[in-house]
C-alpha cells in the first residue's frame, strides 16, 4: 500500500467519551476538577464528551480554558418532528463544537448506518462541528479475516456522501468493538496496521489534502497503557470512555499522551 506523506504540523487529541454518565452538577464539577489538572501547555487538543443534558453547563464551566466541548451523536435535520433527537444547531448553541459520528454503540444499539454516518457528517460540517467518525470492526469480522473490508466500506459509505469534507476539519477514530469496555487493547501492530489502511482509504477518498486526518484510537484506553499508545507513530490520540470518568485518570491519560508525565 503507497502512503502519501502527512502534512505537518500534527495534531495530539484526547477525548474523553461519558456516554451515558454523569449529571449535570456531577459534570460540572468533573470538568472544574480537570481543567485544574490539565492547566499546563500539553500541546494536546482535549475534548470531553458529556450526554446532551449537560453540555451547556460543562461548555460554561470550561469557557477560557483548553478544553473543548463536543456531542456524543446529532440528528442531520435542522428541526421538525423528530421526537427525541438533537439538532446540529442546537447542539452549537448549547457550546459544542465537535460531535463524534457513528459510535459502534449507536451503530450496534440504536441501528445507524453508514449512510446515516454520511448525513449526519455533513451535518456537523455545515454547522462547524469538528467530526470525530468513529468506525472498527467486531471479533467475528476480524477473526474471519474482514478487518479490511469492513474498514475500508466503512470508511467509503461514510464519507462519499458527496460533501467535499475541508482539510483539517474531519477526526477519524479506530475503535474495535471487541475492545471498548472489555479490557482488551489491541496491540500495537494492529493499531498501526488499521491506522494505515484509515489514512490510505480517506486520502483515497477525500485526496492527498486529507492525508493529515488525525486517527485516534480508542478501545480499553488506560492510565497504564497510555505510554505504550502514545508511541505508536500512527496513533494522532484516544478516544477513552470509562478511564475519561475519573478526572485524575483522565488528566493521567493526557499527560501521558504527551509525554509529558511518568505514569506511576
Ligand atoms: P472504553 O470506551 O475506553 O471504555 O473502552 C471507548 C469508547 O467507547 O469510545
Amino acid at each position: 500500500m503507497s502512503l502519501p506523506d502527512r502534512q505537518p504540523p500534527r495534531r495530539r487529541i484526547a477525548i474523553g467519551n461519558w456516554k451515558m454518565n454523569k449529571t449535570v452538577s456531577e459534570a460540572v464539577s468533573f470538568v472544574r476538577e480537570v481543567s485544574g489538572a490539565l492547566s499546563g501547555d500539553h500541546g494536546i487538543e482535549i475534548w470531553v464528551a458529556p450526554p446532551f443534558t449537560a453540555l451547556a453547563a460543562v461548555a460554561a464551566a470550561l469557557e477560557g480554558t483548553r478544553v473543548g466541548v463536543a456531542a456524543q451523536n446529532l440528528f442531520w435535520e435542522e428541526r421538525g418532528a423528530y421526537t427525541g433527537e438533537v439538532s446540529p444547531s442546537q447542539l452549537a448553541e448549547a457550546g459544542a463544537r465537535a460531535v463524534l459520528i457513528g459510535h459502534s454503540e449507536r451503530r450496534s444499539l440504536f441501528g445507524e448506518t453508514d449512510e446515516g454516518v454520511a448525513r449526519k457528517l455533513r451535518a456537523a460540517l455545515d454547522h462547524e462541528l469538528m467530526p470525530v467518525v468513529c468506525i472498527g470492526e467486531t471479533l467475528d469480522q476480524r477473526t474471519a479475516g474482514d478487518m479490511e473490508a469492513v474498514i475500508s466500506s466503512q470508511i467509503a459509505k461514510g464519507l462519499e456522501g458527496g460533501t467535499p469534507v475541508p482539510a483539517g476539519r474531519l477526526v477519524m477514530a479506530y475503535e474495535p468493538v471487541w475492545a471498548i469496555g472489555t479490557g482488551r487493547v489491541a496491540t500495537a501492530g494492529q493499531i498501526a496496521e488499521v491506522h494505515r489502511l484509515i489514512r490510505d482509504r480517506v486520502s483515497a477518498i477525500l485526496g492527498a489534502e486529507a492525508s493529515g486526518t488525525p486517527i485516534l484510537y480508542g478501545g480499553s484506553v488506560t492510565p497504564d497503557n497510555i505510554v505504550e499508545l502514545a508511541g505508536i507513530d500512527e496513533l494522532d490520540g484516544v478516544l477513552v470512555g470509562g478511564a475519561s470518568l475519573k478526572s485524575d485518570s483522565f488528566a493521567r491519560i493526557v499527560r501521558g499522551l504527551a509525554g509529558a508525565a511518568e505514569i506511576k
